[in-house]
């Protein structure tokens, strides 16, 4: 219940005071939020706040109260009538990241609920809501009645945030997007937590992406991010870990949405990329164990293997797409999701290695093709994207295929192509290989 506005409490001294790098008092978070979703506190201020915010930075007792007051500006969803360990997982987003598609269902078989609650795709990176809605008849909206009898029934869900869970993030974030406020610490961790915590979950385990396609470039701003997000998720009482992981180039073969979730489906089908296999076991491993399902990694492994193995993750994925009005058929058949008809390959111009695939420049191109959305309200083609031939490291000759380009018309393609062209760079010296886990933190 959100508390009244103090007649006392002057907006104007808050900004001042956190403009000066003081600290804010829980009290004080907790109406500023109140008054944000009231309409007593105005854009302007919140946006001015959240400059504050940027340039001075919060406290972690200041990220907590900030994180728990977004979560109770709207309705948390109460998981506590299913008995079994609620486990979620988030990722910062990055190029190719088809993870969330496969890895809720391989969990989920294990015997956690997983309430699998991600984002649509925005700029040059891709949004699982997008990539499900590839599947004809998917639909990612639930209520949260729907999604309370699913995850009983069935253990997992793939759907997009309700209108009601943590509005004042949702309001907030589009005015950081607008204000030059996004890159904040500790504006990302209460905005990403705030959500999380409203599902009901015990507990969260978070992909921190670094690299040029992530949000955080560099490995000590990576471990900076995710370290207050696990000691924030902490304090708001969940069991929380990161896994910083490899964004220098795109997750496995494919940028697009159908391209990218037959790509993802081949995983359970024991089959799929090395990095998407790795990350996604990863990460399964590391939610068994926040779960209290399986005490070590070891133990993690094996089970998520037999899950692939006996078929019971893709039973699993068969139930879910079913229970949201999705053509269950393309489990087992992901070569039948819809491709687009204009199609142009990009071919090397020299013998060598490849050195480099700019994950930025291709995530771009396939935002291009029609694959994402550069403002909010547009729409995505299911069928466009980039389908890449080769891998860091792959030795290849002048003339080969390097990729693919998928869109619904040729001037799409023709208006990308050299973006991906000149995204690769082959040399004469193979790269080493490098694994895409960099760090887990659990503290
Ligand atoms: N993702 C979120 O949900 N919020 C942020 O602030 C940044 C990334």
């Amino acid at each position: 219940m959100i508390a009244r506005m103090r007649k006392d409490l002057s907006v104007p001294e808050l900004i001042v005071r956190k403009r000066e790098g003081g600290a804010l008092k829980n009290d004080e978070i907790q109406e500023l939020i109140a008054g944000f979703i009231r309409g007593s506190v105005t854009d302007y201020q919140m946006s001015a706040l959240a400059m504050a915010i940027y340039f001075r930075g919060m406290g972690f007792e200041e990220t907590v109260a900030l994180t728990l007051a977004m979560r109770d500006s709207g309705r948390v969803v109460d998981l506590a009538f299913i008995d079994a360990p609620k486990v979620d997982k988030h990722s910062t987003g990055g190029v190719g990241d088809k993870v969330s598609i496969c890895l809720a269902p391989l969990v989920a078989s294990c015997g956690v609920v997983v309430p699998m609650m991600s984002g649509r795709g925005l700029g040059h990176t891709g949004g699982t809501l997008d990539k499900l809605e590839a599947i004809p008849g998917f639909r990612v909206h639930l209520s949260v009645r729907e999604l309370r009898a699913q995850l009983r029934k069935i253990g997992c869900a793939l759907i997009g945030q309700t209108e009601d869970l943590a509005p004042a993030d949702r309001r907030l974030y589009a005015l950081r997007d607008v204000t030059g406020t996004v890159e904040s610490i500790p504006l990302i961790t209460s905005s990403i937590l705030s959500k999380k915590l409203a599902e009901g979950i015990d507990a969260l385990v978070l992909d921190v992406k670094v690299g040029r396609g992530a949000f955080m470039k560099t490995e000590p701003e990576a471990r900076e991010l995710a370290r207050c997000l696990v000691r924030v998720g902490r304090l708001a009482g969940k069991d929380v870990s990161a896994l910083l992981t490899d964004m220098s180039s795109p997750i496995g073969y494919t940028v697009g949405n159908a391209l990218e979730t037959a790509e993802a489906l081949e995983v359970l089908h024991g089959a799929g990329p090395e990095d998407l296999q790795e990350i996604t076991f990863a990460l399964g491993a590391e939610m068994l164990r926040v779960a209290g399902v399986a005490k070590t990694k070891a133990r993690a492994m094996r089970q998520l293997e037999l899950a692939l193995k006996n078929r019971t993750a893709l039973a699993k994925m068969r139930e879910v797409v079913a229970a949201q009005g999705g053509d269950a058929r393309m489990v087992d058949e992901p070569d039948r999701l819809p491709l687009s008809k204009h199609r142009k390959v990009v071919l090397a111009r020299d013998d060598g290695f490849i050195t480099d695939m700019d994950p930025l420049e291709i995530g771009h191109a396939s935002m291009r093709l029609g694959a994402g959305r550069a403002r909010a309200e547009d729409g995505v083609d299911p069928g466009a994207g980039v389908r890449l031939h080769c891998r860091l490291g792959d030795e290849v000759r002048e003339g080969d295929i390097l990729a693919t380009l998928y869109a619904s018309r040729r001037a799409l393609i023709e208006a990308s192509i050299d973006r991906v062209a000149s995204s690769f760079r082959i040399g004469a010296r193979r790269p080493p290989r490098r694994g895409r886990i960099v760090e887990i933190i659990r503290r």
